[in-house]
């Protein structure tokens, strides 16, 4: 049985046909100044991802890959390089407007989950689709639909803080797929579900990938990297393989 069910909102009109390129870096370079020097966190990062891939970013811890999600997911600002996203400079327009892209086209699964405190579980499955702009009235079936597929309907009235790790790591990844995005980003998604759960995530956006979804994944996990169809590694800010799309 699909995982959505057919009234789930057709993913975001980007417009791109499989294989166009959606994600391009040239150069890209983050830094944090340290005592009075620079300490480098990403180096000369060029990437290329087409509309339809399904990528995995591996690496060791402190690599760099949720600094690098960061910046793919226009939720980082402070960077330099190039940047274009489905045709958009994305270097060259002001944070606000990057802000507002992002929130139309990207879903976003945080490694220390990000759920919003002070909304419920429904609330917050919610948010996206308020911001892709879906009326009140579908918005309700469609998070209906997302607690029951993802087993969480008895907690939907539950705060954030109320629910177990890996209950808050459903709940995260629920919201970034829920209002269908054109370009899915997931930190670490399984970290803390047993090994049938991270199946069935990777089942699910295996799915979402062949419906068009574009997926950049970071894993630690091997089986989740064999879900997607291409591996990249950074390894203390320098990405060392695989950068070709
Ligand atoms: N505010 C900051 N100031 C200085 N260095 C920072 C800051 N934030 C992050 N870093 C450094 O950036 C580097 C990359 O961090 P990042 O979180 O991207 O690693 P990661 O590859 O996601 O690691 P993990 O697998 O543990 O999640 C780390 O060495 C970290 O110490
Ligand atoms: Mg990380």
């Amino acid at each position: 049985m699909p995982f959505f069910t057919s009234s789930a909102p057709a993913p975001a009109a980007l417009d791109l046909a499989p294989g166009a390129p959606l994600l391009s870096l040239r150069d890209v370079e983050k830094s944090y100044p340290v005592g009075g020097s620079t300490h480098y966190v990403l180096r000369r990062i060029s990437l290329d991802v087409k509309a339809g891939d399904f990528l995995t970013i591996m690496g060791p811890s402190g690599a760099g890959k949720s600094t690098l999600l960061a910046i793919l997911g226009l939720l980082d600002h402070d960077w330099r390089g190039g940047f274009t996203f489905a045709g958009q400079p994305i270097h060259a327009l002001p944070p606000k407007a990057r802000t507002s892209f992002g929130r139309r086209h990207v879903g976003f699964v945080f490694q220390q989950y990000h759920l919003l405190d002070d909304l419920t579980v429904a609330e917050n499955l919610d948010v996206p689709l308020e911001y892709r702009g879906v009326p009140k009235s579908e918005r309700q079936a469609l998070v209906a639909d997302a607690l029951d597929r993802f087993g969480i309907v008895g907690k939907k009235d539950l705060f954030p803080r109320q629910l177990s790790g890996g209950q808050q790591q459903l709940v995260g990844i629920a919201r970034a797929v829920i209002a269908r995005p054109a370009l899915l980003l997931a930190d670490e998604p399984t970290g803390n579900l047993h090994s049938g759960q991270a199946r069935e995530i990777m089942g699910l956006f295996q799915e979402l990938n062949r419906q068009g979804t574009t997926i950049v994944q970071v894993t630690h996990s091997e089986e989740n990297a064999r879900a997607g169809s291409r591996i990249v590694t950074l390894k203390d800010g320098w990405m060392t393989e695989g950068a070709e799309g």
